[in-house]
């Protein structure tokens, strides 16, 4: 898990009234609400006083207030109240939690989780067939998985896979594919890589019913980040898929999922919950067998797997991965691990490199290279 990247922390409408939204991501607790101006705030959740969870506290006049002693916090994360201090009396520059940038997108609050100055943080994923009137987008779909995240961002890039996991989709003529050459990994500077694969001859009856003609197809998916997979399925020029999945890894074991599911055919508002209910099919058959996987966690070598040509678009995730790691930027959770319950953790907020005297110690990372 990488600090310094966009995670999709809650819908736009979870974040609203007087009650914060808590939410975990990468390990840690994160509150989400509103301030004055109805912009959406994440701050850390661990309240610097003695421990309380602000996301389980209230929302008044834009601040959010920890439960236990009524301390009341900014969006900016600055302390504005402490109840057993006088009015007139000076906060401590200590009483502070970490902020972190946000932005409200495709009706998902983002928020970037690290400390990059603006102008180094990598952009959220663009979505440009988003507000294109030749395409038609579903209401995002949120759901849990009992895997790690990375497994499962790999499983997207899988195109081996389809014809054994999704014997319904046609995916025989991918394997055809497969075996005349191996994947072509286009990059996709700085951030991530993509692929496109082009169906063989054999087409299956569903394909075909969706519009597409014999070696017309393709089907690719690409990376943006750790954490943003998107995959494309082309029957033709004028009809196609567009899939966005944004995850946030909750912890090691699990991740929530935020599916934006975009279509330039089949455009009847009727037919959005039938694709919606047909993709979720799809998922429950990848998420049996990822959330059985061994390891838990993904391998970030290619020695201890034997990988082969069809697996090229993961190998070039893993070093983007790896990439990441040397930058710093991932989470060391063996050290988290043994500190957890002893220790309270926040991910470092871009403030950190502006400002010193902050309580809580920031989560340990892998050294960079
Ligand atoms: S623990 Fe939050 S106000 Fe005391
Ligand atoms: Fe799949």
């Amino acid at each position: 898990m990488y600090i310094n990247f966009w995670y999709p922390v809650a819908k736009a409408e979870e974040v609203r009234g007087d009650k914060p939204f808590q939410v975990q991501i990468l390990g840690l607790k994160f509150v989400a609400f509103r301030d004055s101006d109805e912009v959406a705030r994440v701050l850390s959740d661990t309240c610097i006083h003695r421990g309380g969870a602000l996301g389980k506290g209230w929302v008044r006049d834009g601040c959010v207030i920890c439960p236990y002693h009524g301390w009341e916090y900014r969006g900016d994360g600055k302390c504005s109240k402490i109840p057993t201090f006088g009015d007139d009396v000076k906060l401590p520059a200590r009483a502070k939690v970490d902020s972190y940038p946000t932005q409200e997108k495709y009706g998902i609050v983002f928020a970037f989780l690290g400390d990059l100055p603006e102008a180094e943080r990598p952009p959220v994923c663009e979505i440009p067939e988003y507000d294109d009137e030749r395409w038609r987008v579903n209401h995002t779909v949120v759901f849990e998985v009992g895997a790690y995240y990375e497994r499962s961002v790999e499983n997207g890039l899988d195109a081996a896979h389809n014809e054994f996991v999704h014997p319904l989709q046609g995916a025989p003529s991918i394997s055809e594919t497969l075996r005349d050459r191996p994947v072509e990994v286009e990059e996709q500077p700085p951030w991530g890589s993509q692929f496109l694969v082009r169906f063989g001859k054999s087409m299956s009856e569903d394909t075909k019913v969706l519009g597409a003609g014999e070696g017309t197809t393709r089907a690719g998916s690409g990376h943006h980040g750790p954490n943003a997979l998107i995959t494309r399925i082309i029957f033709s020029d004028t009809r196609a898929f567009a899939q966005y999945f944004f995850e946030a890894p909750i912890d090691e074991n699990r991740t929530r999922i935020f599916f934006v599911n975009i279509r330039c055919f089949i455009m009847e508002e009727e037919m959005d919950q039938k694709l919606i209910d047909m993709n979720m099919k799809i998922a429950a058959e990848d998420i049996a067998i990822i959330e059985a996987l061994d390891p838990v966690r993904t391998p970030h070598c290619t020695t201890k797997e034997l990988l082969t040509p069809a697996d090229l678009p993961i190998v070039r995730y893993r070093e983007f991965l790896q990439e990441w790691e040397d930058n710093g930027w991932r989470i060391d959770q063996q050290e988290l691990r043994a500190k957890r319950g002893d220790i309270a953790f926040a991910i470092p907020s871009p403030d950190r490199r502006e400002h010193k005297n902050w309580v809580l110690d920031p989560v340990p990372l892998m050294p960079a290279a």
